[in-house]
């Protein structure tokens, strides 16, 4: 694979320099603990534009706002008792907030696509702090890759999907959780699992109780498409065995043969390790000319929640809006 030449090992003058970019209002891509995202001023309404173009993304789809912590994030979102108890416990980290926008709170208009929330996270990812601590402003990222398709866990997968779009990527080697945040949301007063993610459900529910699913409430993520995080390749899920050409996506011991490529989440069955090889694993399947990609059954819980809903929006009929 031919290295992208906007492509910076992580260093403190490469930090200075994306940091100088989102001032000037430019795009660069960085990495943070969960999968790299596509950074903007989040304050700049012409930069976070520019995300919205370079992604080919549908405009009504809003995006997450990163912040050092909370101090940061309480002068851009209105925070309940119970909202700031789930920050306290779980940033930085790969939890992000959907809450009620501040008054008067120097955010672009095009974060929120038009809702009165803003979703809102404090990344652990070290240089995902250095930076924003750098650029002392707000950033607005959505996962670095065209719309629909799969999430970028490192470097090299940016520069394949977005190519020239960005003007600088900072690499920081592979994602270490590799799968997108959980994000929650409230209706009256009570959460919702708006997006399973890399906090498994059973860890939230600990702090904020049972968390009502996306589907029973009123409130949805608009940016959660049926068919998203797509390979081109089509996907069979909970298949036990291999047809003629076909790539196999594996878990656990037991794997059939035959597969013109198998890739194995976790030999060892561990959700963890699953998680972070994901996306990695279904664009290397893709990429091996497969006619299909045969996926075996993962657990439902804890990251398996996360996991299958990707590899569910992975298989789903691509015309679906
Ligand atoms: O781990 C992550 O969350 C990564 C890294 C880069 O932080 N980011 C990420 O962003 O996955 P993105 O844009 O690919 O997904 C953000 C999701 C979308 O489904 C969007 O609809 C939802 O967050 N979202 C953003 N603002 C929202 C809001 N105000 N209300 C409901 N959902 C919102
Ligand atoms: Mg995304």
């Amino acid at each position: 694979m031919t290295v992208s030449p906007n492509i910076r090992p992580a260093s403190k003058s490469a930090i200075a320099d994306a940091a100088a970019i989102l001032k000037r209002g430019g795009l660069i891509a960085f990495p943070t603990e969960t999968v790299y995202g596509l950074g903007a001023d989040a304050g700049n309404d012409r930069a976070v534009a520019a995300i919205f173009a370079a992604k080919d993304r549908p405009q009504f789809n809003p995006l997450i706002v990163h912040v050092p912590g909370l101090a940061e994030a309480e002068t851009f979102a209105e925070f309940t008792p119970l909202a700031r108890k789930l920050a306290k416990a779980f940033w930085p980290g790969a939890l992000t907030l959907v809450l009620p926008h501040k008054k008067g709170a120097k955010l672009s208009l095009m974060v929120s696509a038009g809702l009165d929330t803003v979703a809102i996270r404090a990344p652990s990812n070290a240089l995902a702090q250095d930076l924003l601590r750098a650029a002392r402003c707000p950033i607005a990222a959505p996962s670095a890759n065209r719309s629909g398709s799969v999430s970028p866990t490192t470097a090299a997968h940016v520069a394949e999907s977005l190519k020239d779009a960005v003007s600088l990527i900072i690499n920081g080697g592979p994602a270490a959780l590799g799968i997108e945040s959980t994000i929650v949301g409230f209706e009256d007063g009570k959460p919702v699992l708006l997006r399973p993610g890399a906090i498994p459900r059973e860890a939230i529910e600990k702090i904020a109780g049972p968390l009502a699913g996306a589907r029973d409430a009123k409130i949805s993520s608009p940016g959660r498409l049926v068919s998203h995080y797509a390979p081109d390749a089509p996907l069979r899920l909970d298949a036990r065995n291999v047809a003629d050409g076909e790539a196999l996506l594996a878990f656990g011991s037991a794997v059939p043969e035959g597969a013109r490529l198998t890739l194995n989440l976790s030999a060892a069955g561990d959700l963890t390790e699953a998680a972070a090889n994901l996306f990695a694993m279904l664009r290397a399947l893709d990429a091996c000319g497969a006619s299909r990609i045969a996926v075996m059954p993962v657990p439902e819980h804890g990251l398996g929640e996360a996991i299958n809903d990707r590899l569910r929006r992975a298989a789903a009929p691509r015309d679906v809006p």
